[in-house]
């Protein structure tokens, strides 16, 4: 054959054309951002591994806030790290707590004009960093958790949370968190389940900005990096219970779990780009050896493609200004 006939490159030719052509669609509306809120800070404070994010004050939460909804992001999820941790996590279902507080300063403020979204989960604000409450040997007790999320959830709606996070991968998480909301007339409190969570290096970061307590790791609760077909029962697990929205988490390691949920579920599929991935990118952008923009833009496209119809991202704001 002297020439081929078949020519993918006629449609790359233009801008107009590859326009024409495109797969995949990134617009503000898919974007959330994620925020810390730390209790008693009258000034944002940076975090190291995470240049460009901080922890608010409770002030500067609720600019920033206001900010994300200008420029047009689909949601927020708000983080707490609380002055006090005891070994149950109290500050966490305290209707004063940080995160309750913050939730009710940022919903006054917004209103329904976004989609506030809270972190369901308890290392934040345990003495030892685990997502539970533990046993007399130190493990984390299942059952005893799901109680404290049940209140957790409720003080969260109350505060005015649309969709609540349990992050914490307890067995029955969702259901239990269902039956209180219902319970206590929140029945229009959605829920975003993580449903396939990975005891993941890339959040690192995260610990450093929660001041997470937390010696040892989570492998215990959360999934094997290896598992695809688990998290598969966890799905079909969190669909039974009444999740609205299901979540997989972290986001680029995982494209391909991402993609089988998303072949799967019946409900809405979000992926987290999680603090490592935030702190890889900006870290090699900082020496030159990335392109800072056009990195973030094409994670974001390849997490779309994959099968995310909502992006949890620290670059939130900033990504949603420029497409
Ligand atoms: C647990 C939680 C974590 C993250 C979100 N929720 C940390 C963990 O499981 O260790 C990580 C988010 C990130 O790394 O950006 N409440």
């Amino acid at each position: 054959m002297a020439f081929p006939s078949h020519r993918p490159r006629r449609l790359r030719t233009t801008p107009a054309l590859r326009r024409l052509v495109s797969e995949t669609d990134l617009r503000p509306r898919h974007l959330v951002l994620p925020l810390f809120v730390r209790e008693g800070l009258t000034e944002p404070q940076p975090i190291a591994s995470m240049p460009g994010v901080v922890q608010h004050s409770r002030d500067s939460l609720r600019k920033a806030c206001a900010e994300a909804v200008a420029a047009g992001v689909g949601g927020l999820m708000l983080f707490g790290v609380p002055a006090e941790r005891d070994a149950v996590g109290s500050a966490g279902v305290d209707p004063d707590g940080v995160l309750n507080a913050a939730l009710r300063d940022v919903r006054a403020e917004v209103g329904d004009t976004t989609v506030l979204m809270a972190d369901t989960c308890l290392d934040e604000f345990t003495d030892h960093g685990h997502c539970g409450v533990l046993d007399a040997s130190g493990a984390v007790d299942n059952d005893a958790t799901l109680a404290v999320y049940a209140e957790m959830a409720v003080a969260q709606a109350e505060a005015g949370a649309h969709l609540l996070g349990p992050s914490g991968m307890m067995d029955g998480q969702v259901g239990v968190i269902r039956e209180a909301l219902d319970a206590a007339g929140h029945t229009g409190t959605g829920i975003l389940a993580y449903t396939a969570k990975y005891a993941s290096a890339f959040f690192g970061p995260f610990r450093e900005a929660v001041d997470s307590q937390l010696r040892g790791d989570r492998r215990a609760y959360q999934q094997d990096p290896g598992n695809v077909r688990e998290s598969l029962r966890e799905l079909a697990l969190d669909l039974e219970e009444g999740a609205d929205m299901v979540m997989v988490k972290p986001a680029m390691s995982y494209l391909d779990v991402l993609r089988a949920v998303a072949e799967t579920a019946d409900v809405p599929v979000a992926a987290y780009q999680v603090s490592g991935e935030y702190a890889m990118v900006e870290a090699a952008a900082a020496q030159g050896w990335l392109d800072r923009e056009r990195t973030i833009l094409e994670t974001l496209t390849g997490i779309r493609r994959a099968g995310a119809d909502v992006v949890l991202t620290y670059w939130a704001t900033e990504v949603a200004a420029w497409v």
